[in-house]
């Protein structure tokens, strides 16, 4: 039977550090951290996560706002607000909340926001430093990942990690990341062909297919480590990628849906954002 990997205990430990940090720079006299959230739509997740973050940094004594805008805002005033975050000093890390309206183009949108703002490490910018394992901002779902992994002193090197996915949002950087760390990494994805072959094999396996229950024992390996980045309501239960109930029977380490990677995500976004701080204020 698998231990669970408690990224709600991992990530507590994380943010009340966090938290210290921030008292200790504002009772030295410093300004609080600042983020500023851009959110546009109506997307029901998009708005919980959106939520979550605000009280997170609220928490640590972060300062927060969110700038709302319609579904059908035009392009070139999201625009405007992500110039107008970059040329405060007093904002320290921006947020794009994902998924953005279909009219708009990813790559416009993403280029504008300044690399050391860019605390979620999406802009191309942020990308092309993580292909070269130099990284101002790592982004916060795969570096809550890889703190989960070494929260349970998981030995990266030599050993053969699959991913299950291959977004730029999770799948893609996550797999550089495991490279970066000397696992030999196999990337599985919608179009490859019986992909249990490759995963039953794995060391370590990260599952981010947004496709609920997907990983049955069948794709892993007896005592792989196993980390659930997917979530899902189905039948008004939450639910991962993973078939926790199957798995567990046969990993090692297995990750919680939800209390796994979820509040991992939230703590890296403190993270970074604080390390920009830092970098503004001193
Ligand atoms: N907990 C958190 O903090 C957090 C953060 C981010 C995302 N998530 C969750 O993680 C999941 C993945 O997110 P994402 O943004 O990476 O999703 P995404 O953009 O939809 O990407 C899904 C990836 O999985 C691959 N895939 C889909 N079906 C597959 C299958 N049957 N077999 C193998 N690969 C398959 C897709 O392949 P193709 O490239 O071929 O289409 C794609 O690369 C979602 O459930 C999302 O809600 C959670």
């Amino acid at each position: 039977m698998a231990k669970m990997i408690d990224g709600k205990l991992v990530s507590k430990k994380i943010t009340e550090w966090v938290a210290r940090e921030v008292k200790d720079m504002t009772d030295a006299g410093h300004r609080k951290p600042f983020l500023g959230v851009i959110l546009i739509g109506d997307n029901p997740a998009s708005k919980i996560y959106v939520g979550r973050k605000e009280t997170a940094c609220r928490e640590v004594g972060f300062d927060t706002t969110t700038i709302r805008f319609d579904e059908d805002v035009p392009e070139d005033e999201v625009i405007q607000q992500i110039r107008e975050f970059n040329n405060n000093p007093n904002v320290d890390g921006i947020l794009v909340q994902l998924p953005l309206p279909e009219h708009m183009d990813f790559l416009r949108v993403f280029n504008e926001l300044s690399p050391h703002k860019d605390i979620d490490g999406l802009t191309p910018h942020s990308q092309g430093l993580l292909a070269l394992n130099r990284a101002h901002h790592i982004p916060c779902t795969p570096k809550g990942i890889i703190k989960l992994i070494k929260a349970i002193d998981f030995e990266m090197k030599g050993v053969h990690a699959a991913v299950v996915g291959r977004s730029a949002l999770v799948g893609s950087p996550i797999a550089k990341l495991l490279t970066h760390h000397h696992a030999t990494v196999t990337t599985v994805h919608s179009r490859t062909k019986n992909p249990w072959e490759f995963t039953s094999t794995a060391d370590l396996l990260v599952v981010a297919a947004g496709v609920p229950k997907l990983v049955d024992e069948k794709w892993v390996k007896k005592d792989a480590v196993v980390i659930d980045v997917g979530i899902h309501r189905v039948d008004d239960k939450i639910c991962g990628d993973v078939d926790f109930d199957r798995v567990k029977e046969k990993a090692s380490w297995i990750t919680p849906v939800p209390g796994g990677v979820g509040p991992m995500t939230i703590a890296a976004l403190l993270t970074n954002c604080f390390n920009a701080y830092k970098t503004h204020v001193s």
